[in-house]
């Protein structure tokens, strides 16, 4: 049985799992506007990744007798500068999230909680993988600049991508 601190915190992480998929979603959009269709292919695939992240949540909190509480969404940002933006936006993104995932496991040793910590570490390893692919591919932009054919190849490259590779379908 969860207590109701660590019900609040995976409730906490719901909510920003759904903001992250809405996140992406928004920056995919983005890209298809852009004709990155490679890029888009591969937020589309962040974005729904993030909603299995929610949706492990949800089933872990009400499987240990809690209530998984559904979020409202706020709209993301959809004013993007460049591709590097998006990419820059979405490491900020996810190294906010690992920070609220090193919470959630703070307050799950604070309250003794260790089936849910063992649960939460899922969650750790996936942000290094998250946080890792998003600086190796603004790394890539940075080599790239402002060579067009660089960014084309860059993009061909993301339509086959998994995100991230290492626990791709986010299970
Ligand atoms: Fe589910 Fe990208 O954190």
């Amino acid at each position: 049985m969860l207590s109701k601190k660590i019900e609040a915190a995976l409730n906490g992480q719901v909510s920003i799992e759904a903001s992250s998929s809405q996140a992406y979603l928004a920056m995919a959009s983005w890209a298809e506007n852009q004709g990155l269709s490679g890029t888009a292919a591969f937020l589309y695939k962040h974005s729904d990744e993030e909603r299995l992240h929610m949706l492990k949540l949800v089933k872990f909190i009400n499987e240990r007798g809690g209530r998984a509480v559904i979020p409202a969404l706020k709209q993301p940002g959809t004013n993007f500068k460049s591709i590097t933006d998006i990419f820059q936006s979405l490491l900020a993104h996810e190294t906010k999230v690992t920070n609220e995932i090193n919470g959630v496991v703070d307050t799950c040793l604070k309250e003794k909680d260790y089936t849910t910590h063992n649960f939460m570490q899922w969650y750790v390893s996936e942000q290094i993988e998250e946080e890792a692919l998003a600086r190796t591919l603004i790394d890539k932009l940075n080599l790239i600049g402002s060579d067009k054919g660089g960014l084309y190849l860059f993009d061909r490259d993301l339509q086959g991508a998994s995100a991230p590779p290492a626990t791709k379908g986010g299970q």
